[in-house]
C-alpha cells in the first residue's frame, strides 16, 4: 500500500511536530528564519520563564559572568553564534540595543543543562545478530512556561525536527534538488542551535544525558576555566566528522563544563558506546568511569544508560527496571520496532519525556515521537525495510526551502486514527516506505 492510499482510508490527521530543512550552505545569519517565525511566540515566553528563574537562583554577577564565558571564542561554536545572532536580529526588529540584549539572553538558553536546568534522560543502544545498531533515546525534561494568554507551555511546544543539508556541487543530476545532500537530523529546541540529540546519516547518532554531578556553580567556574557547553560541540561534530570511531574519541578530548553522558551509536557493524564524561580534568582523576562498549563477542549486544555512573549504584529505578525487562529480550529481536517498545515502555517513559527519538545510523532511519504521542506503525519499522539502505547521495532532496514549515505535508499516522499523529518529514517517510 502506497502512503498515499494509506493516509486516504485514515481519518483525520493533526500536525504533531514540524519538520524544517536547515540550509548548511546559506549564511548562519538567515538558516534559522523559518524556525524562528514559527516558534516566535513560545520561545520568547520560555526566554522569559528562563530570566526570571535567573533572577531568582542566581546572582547578577554570576549571569554576567555566564554571558561572558559563552562569548569565549571557539572554533567550534563560533558560525553557531553568529546563527544565534540571526534569530535575535528577527526577534527585535532590528532595534540594536535589543538585539545585543536578546543575543545575550539566547547564549543563556543554549547553556540550559550547564546552568542546571534539566533533569533526566536515557538512552538505549541494542545491536541485531548482523550487528546494525539502533539507537533509542527518551529527553526528560521539565521546564513550564506562562504563554501570553496565561496557557502553560512546556519543551514539546518547542520542538522540530531540523534536516540540515548542504549544496553539493559534485553531486550531478538532472533535477537541481539533487545537488543538495542531507547532512545530519535531529530533534531540537527552537532558539537552541546547539544539539542534545541528533544523526549523521551514514554516520553517527548522538545524545547526551545528565550526570548527577552536574552543578552550575562548578560549572560556571570551569567555563571561566576553559570549560566548553556541550551542544555546539555535539554539533559542529555530528557535521563535520563521519566516522563514529573519531567521533567518540573527539567526545573523550574535550575540556567540558559539566559532567555528563553520551551516547553513541554508529553505522558500522556493532558501534555503540557510553561516554561518561567528567568537568573539566576529571576524568585524568580516575573518577570517571572508562567507556563502555558494545561487543558482540563476550554477549554485550545493548547498553542502556540514564543517569548513573554505570560503576556505581542506581539512583532511581529505571536503570534496574529496564535491565530486568532486556534481560528477558534477545538480540535476534532487535529492530526499530524492539527499540520503540523499550523506550516508551513504562520502566524507562517518564511523566517528563518530552520526545522520543529512534535511529539507525547504518540505515538512515529516524523518527521522532513528542509526548503523549503513540509510536509509529508497525509498516514503519518493519525489518526489511529498516535494512534497506539509502547512501546519503541518494536521499530524496529537501522539497522546502529553509523558511517554509513542512508539517503540514509530513505528518504519519499512527496505530490509533483517531489520537494524534507523528510527524516526520517527507524524506523520513521515503526512507521508510517501499513506493
Ligand atoms: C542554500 O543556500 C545557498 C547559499 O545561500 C543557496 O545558493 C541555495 O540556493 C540554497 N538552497 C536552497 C535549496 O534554498
Ligand atoms: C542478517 O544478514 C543476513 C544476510 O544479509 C540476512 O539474511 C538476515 O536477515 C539479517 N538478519 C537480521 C536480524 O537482520
Ligand atoms: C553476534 O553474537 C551472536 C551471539 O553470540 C552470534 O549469534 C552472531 O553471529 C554474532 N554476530 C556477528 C556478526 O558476529
Ligand atoms: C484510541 O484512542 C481512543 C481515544 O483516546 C481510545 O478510546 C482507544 O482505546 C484507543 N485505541 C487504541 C487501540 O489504543
Amino acid at each position: 500500500m502506497t502512503l498515499r492510499v494509506l493516509l486516504a482510508v485514515l481519518p483525520s490527521l493533526v500536525v504533531a511536530i514540524p519538520s524544517f530543512n536547515i540550509n548548511l550552505t546559506a549564511a548562519p545569519e538567515v538558516r534559522w528564519k523559518g524556525v524562528t517565525k514559527y516558534f516566535r511566540k513560545d520561545g520568547l515566553a520560555a526566554l522569559n520563564e528562563m530570566q526570571k528563574r535567573l533572577k531568582s537562583s542566581f546572582s547578577e554577577e554570576d549571569v554576567h559572568n555566564w554571558v561572558q564565558g559563552l562569548k569565549q571564542e571557539r572554533p567550534e561554536e563560533e558560525d553557531y553564534k553568529r546563527e544565534l545572532k540571526g534569530i535575535a536580529k528577527d526577534l527585535t526588529l532590528n532595534d540594536p540595543w535589543n538585539e545585543h540584549d536578546m543575543y545575550e539572553k539566547l547564549l543563556l538558553f543554549n547553556a540550559v543543562y550547564e546552568l542546571e536546568f534539566s533533569t533526566g534522560c536515557s538512552g538505549l543502544l541494542a545491536a541485531d545478530l548482523n550487528g546494525t545498531v539502533v539507537h533509542g533515546r527518551n529527553l526528560d525534561f521539565n521546564f513550564p512556561y506562562q504563554m501570553p494568554d496565561g496557557s502553560w507551555h512546556n519543551w514539546e511546544d518547542l520542538t522540530f525536527n531540523a534536516v540540515f543539508y548542504r549544496d553539493n556541487i559534485n553531486i550531478q543530476h538532472k533535477d537541481d534538488m539533487e545537488h543538495q545532500e542531507d547532512v545530519m537530523v535531529a530533534p531540537m529546541f527552537a532558539f537552541v542551535t546547539g544539539m542534545h540529540t541528533g544523526m549523521r546519516f551514514g554516520g553517527w547518532s548522538f545524545q547526551q544525558n545528565t550526570r548527577h554531578t552536574n552543578d552550575h556553580k562548578k560549572n560556571l567556574k570551569e567555563l571561566m576555566n576553559g570549560g566548553r557547553i556541550f551542544p555546539w560541540t555535539a554539533r559542529y561534530l555530528l557535521q563535520h566528522v563521519k566516522s563514529f570511531e573519531e567521533a567518540s574519541k573527539k567526545l573523550q578530548s574535550f575540556h567540558w563544563a559539566a559532567p555528563q553522558y553520551f551516547v553513541l551509536g554508529g553505522a558500522g557493524q556493532f558501534e555503540g558506546a557510553v561516554i561518561t564524561a567528567g568537568r573539566g580534568t576529571e576524568t585524568l582523576n580516575g573518577e570517571t568511569p572508562p567507556v563502555q562498549r558494545i561487543r558482540n563477542e563476550t554477549g554485550h549486544w545493548k547498553l542502556l544508560q540514564t543517569n548513573d555512573d554505570p560503576n556505581k549504584e542506581s539512583s532511581d529505578l529505571r536503570k534496574p527496571l529496564g535491565e530486568m525487562v532486556l534481560g528477558l529480550q534477545q538480540q535476534k529481536d532487535v529492530s526499530s520496532g524492539f527499540m520503540w517498545d523499550n523506550m516508551l515502555a513504562p520502566e524507562l517513559k517518564m511523566e517528563s519525556t518530552v520526545l522520543t527519538f529512534v535511529s539507525i545510523p547504518q540505515t538512515g532511519y529516524w523518527f521522532t515521537t513528542l509526548k503523549d504521542e503513540l509510536r509509529p506503525l508497525e509498516q514503519y519499522y518493519s525489518i526489511e525495510r529498516m535494512h534497506r539502505r539509502y547512501p546519503p547521495q541518494h536521499y530524496p532532496a529537501p522539497e522546502y526551502s529553509d523558511t517554509t514549515h513542512k508539517g503540514s505535508t509530513s505528518e504519519v499516522q499512527t496505530e490509533n486514527a483517531s489520537t494524534k499523529n507523528v510527524g516526520a518529514t517527507k524524506w523520513a517517510r521515503r526512507a521508510l516506505l517501499s513506493e
